[in-house]
């Protein structure tokens, strides 16, 4: 009897879960995504038109006569969609029929992958937020000598950003320069952060003998987790939420969060950014508005003369990009494009065949203008080489399968060691060491 009742109040709670599992993703119910080729910088500005007028959430913007864009549309928006691509004679198809059924598919194949997980590490899944935080006190309390934990503030909702300082010298050696990463910025790029872990977990715990100077030569500031209240939301309410969670009434009742790489102090709502709060771009009331932008702000600021390379890790559509998003070049961006392409061969090396090659070059031109992200806001403010990646999406957009976590992971590194060895000369000339 015992037994039985036991049973069955399992089997409600079971039943519970999977109905709030169920229910989560219905918010993107009939939703589709369109790829859309792109002939010339006309149809990226048709499309970009589109997103200020309809909102619709473009997931990649393309690269006209070289990738396609993607496109995800409502129901309600797909007439003017329809009708607006149809008067510009561009051409699109269909993608993904139902977003909804999509996500819930990427959420059983993880549920899977984490029931089978026995002794994976932890770079090798998406962790959450408190995963994170565990693996980072973890770590520095086995490296003390090694890795430093700092809390650098907290969150909107309260949750406390930290970073791993990283470094044989305690960071007192200004002969080595300072290699700023920092990932999940937008939620619902979960590829970002395993990459990472995985980064320290090269350095601090699985050192190679042909990578030691990696350790040695240089100083590593690691932010797993830039906006961790969008990221856990991601989780448990909305998989392709991107932006902040904070609120601000007197803007909107509805809509919350802005889109944190439009908020930095750098030419400040002028390009790729909607007024409306609703938008995928909002880029909020004022220049570091949000508690996340002004936490990488006071990092820059604090490191600011060792800071050689900040490297901002999105998702997806391999690319390496650098300032300025308004298309004017910086003084150094010579030498800045030699350390993104170096970058992209290393990837693209090890490549898997079904990802495409990186592309590299000024975020303006290459993609987009924009303006306020924190690649400018880091250039802008004197480090030398500011960058912004998109890993690979595989053909999945936000939703990358797990088993190619690994994949990634190794081959992002490829990309930061080199990077890594390159700003060291760099840093050394310029310090005239
Ligand atoms: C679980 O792990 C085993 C052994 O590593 C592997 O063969 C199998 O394909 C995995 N299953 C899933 C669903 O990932
Ligand atoms: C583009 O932005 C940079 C950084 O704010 C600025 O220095 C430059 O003058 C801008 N260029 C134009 C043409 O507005």
């Amino acid at each position: 009897m015992i037994k039985f009742k036991m049973d069955a109040s399992f089997f409600v709670i079971l039943a519970l879960i999977s109905s709030v599992f169920a229910g989560k993703h219905d918010i993107y119910s009939r939703h589709a995504v369109y790829g859309v080729e792109l002939r010339d910088q006309d149809d990226v500005a048709t499309l970009f038109n589109l997103q200020q007028k309809l909102n619709v959430d473009i997931w990649q913007h393309g690269m006209a006569r070289v990738r396609d864009a993607e496109v995800m549309v409502s129901p309600e928006q797909s007439k003017e969609f329809f009708e607006t691509l149809d008067n510009n004679g561009l051409k699109y198809y269909l993608k993904i029929e139902d977003v909804s059924k999509v996500l819930k598919e990427h959420e059983e194949d993880l549920a899977k992958w984490r029931r089978n997980r026995s002794n994976r590490m932890i770079f090798q899944d998406y962790p959450r937020y408190a995963e994170v935080n565990q693996y980072m006190e973890e770590i520095a309390a086995r490296y003390p000598n090694l890795v430093t934990l700092v809390n650098a503030g907290k969150s909107f909702e309260g949750r406390d950003i930290k970073y791993l300082k990283i470094s044989t010298t305690n960071f007192e050696d200004p002969r080595k320069p300072v290699y700023f990463m920092d990932a999940m910025m937008h939620a619902r790029e979960w590829v970002t952060t395993p990459v990472t872990i995985y980064s320290v977990f090269r350095l601090v715990e699985n050192l190679r003998d042909d990578e030691r100077d990696l350790l040695e030569d240089i100083d590593w500031i690691i932010l797993p987790i830039v906006n961790p209240d969008g990221y856990e939301f991601s989780h448990t309410d909305d998989r392709l939420w991107r932006r902040t969670r904070s609120v601000n009434l007197e803007v909107s009742t509805t809509c919350f969060g802005v889109d944190p790489n439009r908020n930095f102090d750098v030419d400040f709502n002028t390009l790729g950014v909607s007024s409306d709060p609703c938008s995928q771009t909002y880029p909020g009331v004022a220049p570091f508005s949000e508690a996340e932008t002004r936490i990488i702000r006071d990092i820059f600021l604090k490191y600011l003369p060792r800071i050689q390379l900040y490297n901002d890790i999105h998702s997806h559509g391999n690319y390496v990009l650098f300032g300025f998003g308004n298309n004017t070049l910086t003084p150094n961006v010579a030498q800045l494009h030699h350390v993104a392409a170096a970058m992209g061969a290393a990837m693209d090396a090890v490549k898997l065949p079904e990802a495409g090659y990186y592309l590299i070059g000024n975020s303006g031109l290459v993609l987009y203008k924009t303006s306020g992200c924190g690649q400018d806001y880091g250039q802008h403010i004197g480090v030398p080489f500011s960058l912004t990646m998109e890993l690979p999406g595989y053909g999945y957009s936000f939703r990358v399968p797990p088993s190619f976590i690994d994949h990634i992971n190794e081959e992002t590194w490829k990309g930061i060691a080199i990077s890594a060895r390159i700003s060291k000369i760099h840093y050394r000339s310029r310090v005239g060491r």
